[in-house]
């Protein structure tokens, strides 16, 4: 009995966890993070793998170390004693050990904490923790978060003391109800992969900022919308310095909220043109500063227009991850997936299947690069569960507050190659209204799959969408080229069609004949022989090969795969570029 109140109730509770499922952060408290100095809790946490959830047990938390006369007393835990890891990272890569593990880990640190102006408000911000995150500071449980891929934030300004521990549960266990749910053809990487971060704000400050030019096909007017958060007594001021505008922005005393439309002329954001303003935002004591690109995406019949011109996505799909890093990749490696589009002749990047990092929309402003960004509900979503619909409408709207500022980002994706049923339907119909609701400007899509009875693309959920996302793997799972003639024969789509997956594998330097699965050879000659179905068909408007480098998954058993799945264009060192890298560049020089 190892308990410090030699209670049985650690060994006998089963119900052990319930106390501890407390409401989630949800996107209601993110605050916008431009510009603001943060403090960073990086760097090296104690750890612990904790299979038997002994941690919620024996309550961990209450550090209790001594009985009621003092003495010491066996426990469980000596936080300052346990393992060193980085944050952030995925404790899959910290040692071989850890490799496939799924489950409850703990992470803590102490800090401390020297107190700002008087009035100052107090954040956390957690930017990505895989897959439901809890927090105790100071022994207080203060928050929970459930979603494997956004940021969440949490006030501790009452929490705080001079000398602070923080103490982390992370627990990466695939759920039936979960978003994504138990299957998905990916890596299960766990823990906080993302900054932690503290952020002081003045008593009054802007909690939320978004603004966009309105797609009106004239390009002359931009529409800010202002939340603040504490005491209305005054009107937010905007200014765009290189435009000449300064704008004041009223602030309605209940809502806290504010909107404001003007006439603006400036110079639009493009792939040739990368074009970013300064914009500022003041309110009171808070400022905040945003580099903003002004832009229009929209669709006329089955065309895409960005600035009124049509264009075609020349694109790749990507997963977030590094051979090193897994999940927790690196602004360097962001850079040079960034750079790879680029070398591909590409205007356009498939951050698929959940929200990647918030740097790399950031960077892809900055480089001239059109994003689709995505949430992972994927497959065999439990659609008619309640919960899982709320976590999936909470991840998207996480998702679309933290990044429709970026010019770069133009369609959500509510999803991938989830079934074509009713329940479904009604789950993701709601998703793309809420897109609509959290942002006007963009367009809203998924990755539907085709009626491969029919050989026809007629997936019910395209009526709820301004593009539509369609994977197909002929010439690789169906090796029979011809279906997909037909399929775009037999369709005939009103809107913009995107090829949002096409490809197969190859084991890079394995080479054969063009008939042998996983060779170099035959990749290549999908790539050859779907572009010259794809060219010919108007409606299809853009594509996003599956996939830019290989990547890691326990689905892919076989004597090539061995645990990744190899449909890259370069392997997954990012360095071995397969020969069917070259014939896309090639077809993206061409187009
Ligand atoms: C699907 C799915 C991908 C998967 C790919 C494949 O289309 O969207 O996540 O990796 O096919 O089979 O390789």
């Amino acid at each position: 009995m190892n308990n410090n109140k030699l209670s049985s109730e650690h060994i006998h509770n089963e119900d052990y966890d319930a106390d501890y499922q407390i409401v989630p952060a949800d996107w209601k408290s993110m605050i916008n993070t431009a510009s603001r100095k943060t403090e960073k809790l990086d760097g090296l946490w104690n750890f612990a793998i904790d299979i038997y959830d002994s941690g919620i047990r024996n309550k961990f938390f209450e550090e209790i170390t001594k009985d009621d006369l003092g003495r010491d007393i066996p426990v469980d835990f000596n936080f300052d004693e346990w393992e060193k890891v980085k944050v952030p990272s995925n404790w899959n890569m910290v040692k071989k050990e850890y490799l496939y593990y799924e489950g409850t880990t703990w992470y803590t640190r102490k800090f401390t904490f020297y107190k700002g102006s008087p009035d100052e408000r107090v954040f956390l911000k957690i930017g990505a923790a895989n897959y439901e995150c809890r927090i105790w500071l100071n022994k207080k449980l203060i928050a929970r978060h459930i979603g494997g891929y956004t940021p969440f934030f949490v006030e501790i300004t009452d929490f705080l003391e001079k000398e602070n521990r923080i103490l982390i549960m992370v627990n990466n266990t695939r759920v039936k109800n979960g978003v994504p749910a138990l299957n998905t053809d990916w890596f299960n990487y766990g823990g906080i992969y993302r900054s932690i971060e503290l952020i002081r704000v003045p008593k009054d400050y802007i909690k939320d900022f978004y603004i966009y030019l309105i797609p009106n096909s004239n390009f002359n007017r931009i529409h800010v919308s202002v939340e603040i958060d504490g005491e209305k007594t005054d009107d937010c001021n905007l200014i765009i310095p290189e435009l000449g505008l300064e704008k004041d922005i009223k602030i309605d005393p209940i809502t806290k909220k504010g909107e404001i439309e003007f006439e603006a002329f400036p110079i639009l954001w493009s792939p040739e043109n990368p074009k970013l303003y300064q914009v500022q935002l003041k309110y009171k004591n808070d400022k905040i500063n945003e580099e903003i690109g002004f832009r229009e995406i929209k669709t006329l019949g089955t065309k895409i227009l960005l600035n009124g011109k049509e264009i075609f996505l020349k694109g790749v799909s990507e997963h977030e991850e590094s051979i090193i890093n897994g999940r927790a990749v690196s602004e360097e490696e962001i850079i040079e997936n960034l750079k790879l589009v680029k070398e591909l002749n590409g205007n356009y990047f498939r951050l698929a299947h959940y929200p990647h990092s918030e740097k790399e929309s950031r960077l892809a402003d900055k480089l001239g690069i059109l994003l689709w960004e995505e949430i992972p509900v994927y497959w065999a979503i439990d659609f008619s569960n309640e919960e899982a619909y709320e976590n999936a409408y909470n991840q998207l709207s996480e998702l679309i507050i933290r990044d429709r500022n970026r010019a770069s980002v133009i369609i959500w994706s509510v999803g991938n190659e989830t079934p074509n049923t009713d329940e479904r339907l009604n789950f993701m119909c709601k998703l793309a209204k809420r897109c609509k609701e959290l942002d006007s400007s963009r367009l809203v899509s998924a990755a539907c799959l085709v009626n491969i009875e029919e050989l026809k693309i007629d997936d019910k959920l395209t009526q709820f969408l301004d593009i539509i996302g369609i994977n197909e793997y002929y010439g690789w799972y169906d090796r029979d080229f011809n279906k997909l003639k037909l399929i775009f024969n037999n369709s005939n789509p009103k809107k913009p069609v995107i090829i949002s997956e096409m490809g197969g594998d190859a084991l890079a330097g394995h080479h054969g004949t063009v008939d042998e699965l996983f060779t170099e050879e035959c990749q290549e000659n999908i790539y050859i022989r779907q572009f010259e179905i794809i060219d010919k068909i108007d409606y299809i408007k853009g594509v996003s090969p599956w996939i830019l480098f290989d990547f890691r998954t326990p689905r892919r058993l076989n004597q090539f795969q061995r645990g990744f799945n190899l449909k890259g264009l370069l392997a997954i060192d990012k360095k071995y570029r397969k020969k069917a890298f070259y014939i896309v560049q090639q077809y993206y020089m061409n187009k």
